[in-house]
């Protein structure tokens, strides 16, 4: 697997690292936030997992799936969603500020988390939310070490270069319903791309193309996979005719300050500190 070493610089993506999204459909990030960042992410999402909103999305067996919007319902997931190492990096391809069109903290959780069926987010988007254009991606963090073992998110490299493909609507394999792609489809795709898995510690962040195609598999280990995905979309491309209720395709449109570096960590150590 390709891995692009360093940390995520804000703003500063460099010539190699776009050339390798463009190319690829997607840049692995190792280390782009410490422990003490993630731990205290890590701690919030079990709280949010454990409530009783909507915004919680569950398995058939009643284990949390995702949340979604939690950006808006609390505050560490908030300074994420407004941070730095995430926001400019986007900013720097789309060349223009960003609004935040969806944003979910999935659990894939031991032993129930199930899989998520091959698919193109930006098919959704496009579908279901109207979308004008594949002018908005995910930017992921891990809050879980991501195993081989634990349902790593799996992508099909190259496949953001074959536009929006052909899918149906699948409300039967999860409680999730998704527009996923036929295995004709998929097979095509990877026999010219292959699959990734990036694997990697708590802090790791990865980005992708609204086009990749990905999925993962169920996790039957002792091990949660937790990752953050910020849906970020250029303000201009915002959706024009939404059928989702507004926490998972969000309405505001207001362009995303960036909080200052240290927010986060700011953040940790004064909940921390409350906390003893
Ligand atoms: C997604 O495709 O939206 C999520 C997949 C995953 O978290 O495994
Ligand atoms: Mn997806």
């Amino acid at each position: 697997m390709k891995l692009t070493p360093g940390k995520l610089t804000p703003g500063k993506l460099t010539q190699g690292q776009l050339a390798e999204f463009d190319e690829q459909g997607y840049l692995f990030l190792p280390d782009c936030f410490s422990d003490e960042e993630v731990a205290v992410l890590r701690r919030e999402a079990e709280a949010i997992y454990a409530t009783d909103r909507q915004e919680v999305w569950r398995e058939t067996s009643g284990a949390p799936r995702t949340a979604f919007a939690a950006h808006t319902y609390n505050e560490a997931f908030g300074i994420l969603g407004a941070h730095p190492r995430l926001i400019e990096p986007v900013e720097q391809l789309f060349g223009e500020k960003l609004y935040m069109h969806q944003y979910k903290v999935n659990a894939k959780a031991a032993f129930d988390g199930e899989v998520w069926q091959w698919h193109q987010d930006y098919g959704t988007w496009a579908r279901d939310d109207g979308m004008p254009e594949p002018r908005a991606m995910n930017i992921a963090v891990f809050l879980d070490e991501v195993m081989a073992i634990n349902g790593p998110l799996m992508l099909i490299p190259k496949s953001h270069r074959h536009g929006t493909l052909a899918a149906g609507h699948d409300r039967q394999t999860t409680s999730y319903p998704l527009w996923t792609l036929d295995k004709e489809t998929v097979t095509r795709l990877v026999e010219d791309g292959g699959v990734v898995a990036p694997t990697g510690k708590p802090g790791a962040v990865l980005m992708f193309h609204g086009n990749l195609v990905h999925g993962s598999a169920g996790n039957i280990t002792p091990f949660p996979r937790k990752i953050v995905y910020l849906t970020l979309c250029a303000v201009s491309n915002h959706i024009r005719k939404p059928t989702r209720p507004d926490w998972i395709a969000h309405r505001d449109f207001t362009p995303i300050q960036a909080v200052p570096d240290d927010a986060l960590l700011a953040y940790a150590r004064s909940h921390r500190a409350a906390a003893e």
